[in-house]
């Protein structure tokens, strides 16, 4: 009997790692043979732990397991029985291109990554020239999945183009938005994607070298990822020679030490070089002027670990998915107060009511949703009014919002929005480098400024509009600069909770 569990950080986090022993155990008392594999997630966290049984070719859900269902999934008569994995409908409605391996091999097996369309993107791109691989990724439309969204074909044209003795490829996986996760699930669940993507955009602009920034608050992908790299290098994937191209790439992780501002590309590169993690001014842009002075292609995990799938399926595919100027798909990672958390990933244009009601179910504590904070700690408290608004760069920014790295946490009407907006300000005093004013000192004066507001101060409102456009204009990066969206977008869609403190003091 073959049985799957994930070996995913949140998986192991619900029990699977008990689930595993409790299933070792009763299948020995019962005198049944199993062998279990471990695999990456599904993203249905709420299922997690969730044992799969392979019938037939057919692989069968049961979830959430907990050791005592062990004997019972065994035999078959378990009440957790979801039915086959695949027809669930969260799996059913998705676009899986980017995630199409994860829950689904073994991570670590170079072997099942090939039997899945693992490599057919690398094959082909190592027959390509630089620029052929460059217009590829132009044409797939794909943009950066870290939040900016810009173009990543461009990028690597701009590094492609750009003079230098030596070339880099840095993976921005420094994941730190809250209620964000894709790019730790990919990294346990199917690392050598990620591998592939670098060693792609490596021939693309003619870097021969890479490296991953990985969170030190990611241990497990640390180990997946390292262990990942060697057997890569061991099959030929990575080296002197990639698969037998006569061209060369290798790379390495290095683990970041805990600065959420680390994540901001200039502050990675800075702490990749040994140095303390502080902001650098742009420009010089990274292409041109990134890692120890080289140029650079930095990018997040996900936009690299889809550039695989746009080369094996061909840029048009990919393209072929999507919305306006968002093509492909969207990783979304539905948390928070919510009934159905996880990983979703489908073509731009879902709207986000879609996503929160349909896909995540409403909220877990059954009350009515308020909010949704749309791309992290600096994206913007989305009310119910706007839950129209599709899934798009443009159409998120219109609706004064911003996708960032697709990560949307749920709250439910108990949440007390002036809360949050000081939240958003303390949490920005805190990450602050410090390199400018705006952010430094303003988030600061923005903390103290919101106390005023919750003291029933109203003269404290205007000056922290005005404070807010100062740190959104005059800060050096998104830090200081987006704190603001999240603070706005309080007060703006929530004024009752501002005007709630303002009646009590009264
Ligand atoms: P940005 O707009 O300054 O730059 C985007 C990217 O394009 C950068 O890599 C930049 O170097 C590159 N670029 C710009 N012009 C270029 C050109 N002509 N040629 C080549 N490359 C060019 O945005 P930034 O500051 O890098 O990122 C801000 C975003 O990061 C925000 O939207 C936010 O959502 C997101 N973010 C993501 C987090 C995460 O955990 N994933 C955490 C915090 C913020
Ligand atoms: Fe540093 Fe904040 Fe300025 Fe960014 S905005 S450079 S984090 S002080």
């Amino acid at each position: 009997m073959h049985i799957r569990v994930p070996m995913d950080s949140a998986a192991k986090a619900l029990g699977a790692d008990d689930v595993v022993r409790a299933l070792e155990s009763a299948a020995r008392a019962a005198g049944v043979e199993i062998a279990v594999t471990r695999t990456g997630s599904r993203g249905m966290v709420w299922l997690e732990p969730l044992v799969e049984v392979e019938i037939d070719g057919v692989r069968h859900g049961y979830g959430p397991a907990l050791p005592g269902d062990a004997a019972a999934i065994l035999d078959g008569s378990s009440s957790k029985a979801l039915g086959p994995v695949e027809e669930l409908d969260w799996m059913k409605r998705q676009t899986r291109l980017t995630f199409a391996r994860c829950g689904v091999i073994d991570p670590l097996s170079l072997a099942e990554y090939e039997a899945h369309g693992g490599l057919v993107g690398l094959r082909r791109a190592a027959a390509m020239s630089g620029q052929e691989i460059v217009e590829e990724v132009k044409a797939s439309g794909l943009r950066g999945r870290g939040g900016a969204g810009f173009p990543t074909g461009i990028k690597w044209q701009t590094v492609h183009d750009a003079e230098g003795p030596q070339k880099y490829i840095v993976c921005n996986a420094d994941e730190g938005d809250s209620g964000t996760f894709a790019d730790r699930m990919i990294m346990e669940g199917d690392p050598f994607s990620l591998i592939e993507g670098m060693a792609i955009a490596g021939l693309g602009v003619g870097a021969t070298r890479g490296y991953v920034y990985l969170r030190s608050e990611y241990p497990d992908a640390i180990a997946v990822m390292r262990r990942a790299v060697e057997l890569a290098r061991a099959g030929g994937v990575l080296g002197a020679d990639v698969l037998g191209s006569g061209q060369a790439f290798d790379m390495e992780i290095r683990e970041g030490a805990g600065a959420y501002v680390c994540g901001e590309e200039t502050s990675l590169l800075n702490s990749l070089e040994g140095k303390r993690g502080v902001v650098r001014a742009k420009p010089p842009l990274p292409a041109l002027e990134g890692f120890l002075g080289r140029p650079t292609v930095v990018n997040n995990v996900i936009s690299l670990a889809t550039v695989p799938v746009i080369l094996e399926k061909g840029a048009q595919h990919y393209a072929d998915f999507g919305l306006g100027r968002s093509r492909g798909t969207v990783t979304l990672q539905i948390a928070g107060n919510v009934a159905r958390g996880g990983l979703f990933e489908t073509a731009f244009g879902l709207s986000l009511g879609e996503a929160v009601n349909e896909i995540g179910g409403g909220t877990a504590s059954g009350r009515p949703v308020k909010a949704v904070q749309v791309g992290g700690p600096l994206g913007a408290y989305m009310p119910v009014e706007k839950f129209d608004t599709p899934l798009g760069y443009e159409e998120f920014d219109a609706a004064g919002g911003l996708i960032g790295h697709a990560g949307l946490v749920v709250f439910d009407d108990s949440a007390d929005m002036l809360a949050m907006a000081r939240f958003a300000m303390e949490f920005c005093a805190v990450e602050s480098c410090g390199k400018c004013t705006p952010c430094r000192i303003g988030s600061i004066r923005g903390v103290e400024t919101l106390d005023r507001i919750a003291a029933g101060d109203p003269s404290a409102l205007p000056l922290l509009e005005d404070l807010c456009e100062t740190m959104k204009d005059g800060s050096l990066c998104a830090l200081g600069g987006f704190t603001p969206y999240p603070v706005m977008s309080a007060v703006r869609h929530f004024a009752d909770d501002f005007a709630t403190s303002k009646e009590a003091a009264q």
